[in-house]
């Protein structure tokens, strides 16, 4: 059975999830696939944990990092560059205005011949081509599905699916944070500060969480939709952008008169995210945490997604096909 070896850096919330739903499914993985998957370092920023026969993935889900005997003061880029591995997964929180450490770690698994997959959105929307570029001309591949639409699966709809067609445009709800607080507003016709109180409470909402509510986060999403799916090179800063601090209950209750609800829409033709009027029998028109994606085709016509748009279980689903996928090519 082939081995695929795996370097995990960043060990937060997804890392630790990711690290459990590899370990419940290793079974499933090997009789489905034929594939086995070992990790074989799990770099934090202070030290890392290495073992290139492979960690035991219980043990360090249960014991603190730096108390597990695998435990080396070895920093990620070193650990990106020296232990032997196939794919690196790049897990860590990013700066949308440097991309870093992801775009450095990213930039490092690729120098030496790894494959990258990716949840952190920064390092992909701030250097699109650069990262695909450079990727081409190592022979290696980037995955990311997981860095738009937590589970739902959009990049690789398109890339293996809709192959033929050209997308004339993706809109959508794109940050499940903001649809929650546009959502209790109003349908329970109560005040922006209470519905992002309730949506933190939840654990939906960062306690800062000016990212989310001032559009940033659905930005940072068109940008990755825009250059993937549409051949475009825009960045972050091509993108206008309107958050939802200014939507209040008499705007919501204007919206309701005529038939529809204020949804944040991401635009990638009007290269927009504004607070929108969405019709209530339209698609998009959804309530909660999900997030929803229109797709507008040439050939396929108009595809509509809906699903979980975060959480560390659900994005995941996503990370995993991407490790899958590149695991069964190395077959
Ligand atoms: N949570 C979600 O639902 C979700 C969904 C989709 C995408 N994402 C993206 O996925 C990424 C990870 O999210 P998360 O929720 O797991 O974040 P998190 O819980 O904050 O975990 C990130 C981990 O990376 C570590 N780290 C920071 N800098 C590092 C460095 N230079 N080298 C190695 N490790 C480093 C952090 O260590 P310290 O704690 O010591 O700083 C932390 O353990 C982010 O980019 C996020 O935007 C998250």
């Amino acid at each position: 059975m082939k081995e695929v070896k795996l370097i995990i850096v960043g060990f937060g919330n997804i890392g630790r999830r990711f690290a459990e739903v590899l370990e419940a499914k290793k079974g499933f993985i090997s009789r489905k696939y034929g594939l086995g998957f070992s990790v074989v370092a799990i770099a934090e920023k202070n030290g890392s944990l290495v073992n290139e026969k492979g960690l035991d993935l219980k043990k360090a889900l249960k014991v603190q990092l730096a108390r597990n005997p695998c435990w080396t003061g070895r920093k990620s880029l070193d650990v990106i560059k020296s232990v032997e591995a196939d794919i690196m997964l790049e897990l860590t929180p990013g700066d949308i205005r440097s991309g870093e450490p992801g775009l450095s770690h990213i930039m490092r698994a690729l120098e030496a011949g790894k494959d990258v997959v990716t949840s952190n959105k920064s390092p992909i929307a701030l250097k699109f081509r650069e990262i695909m570029e450079y990727a081409r001309k190592k022979g290696c591949e980037v995955r990311y599905e997981a860095t738009v639409g937590g589970a739902i699966p959009i990049i690789n709809l398109y890339r293996n699916t809709l192959q033929v067609n050209e997308v004339r445009n993706v809109y959508g709800i794109l940050n499940g944070t903001t649809n929650f607080i546009l959502s209790k507003m109003s349908e329970e016709s109560v005040d922006f500060d209470i519905a992002l109180k309730e949506a933190q409470e939840l654990g939906l909402a960062e306690s800062d969480a000016s990212y989310d509510v001032d559009g940033v986060d659905t930005a940072v999403k068109l940008v990755i939709l825009a250059n993937s799916l549409m051949g475009r090179n825009i960045s972050f800063k091509d993108v206008k952008v309107s958050g939802i601090r200014e939507v209040n209950s008499e705007t919501l209750d204007l919206a309701k008169k005529h038939g529809s609800e204020i949804r944040l829409i991401g635009d990638v033709a009007a290269m927009e995210v504004s607070p929108r009027l969405i019709p209530k029998n339209h698609p998009l028109n959804i309530s909660g945490a999900l997030n929803a994606v229109l797709i507008e085709t040439d050939v396929a016509g108009d595809i509509i997604l809906v699903g979980v748009g975060a959480g560390p279980r659900e994005t995941s689903s996503s990370l995993m096909s991407d490790v899958l996928d590149l695991g069964v090519r190395k077959r």
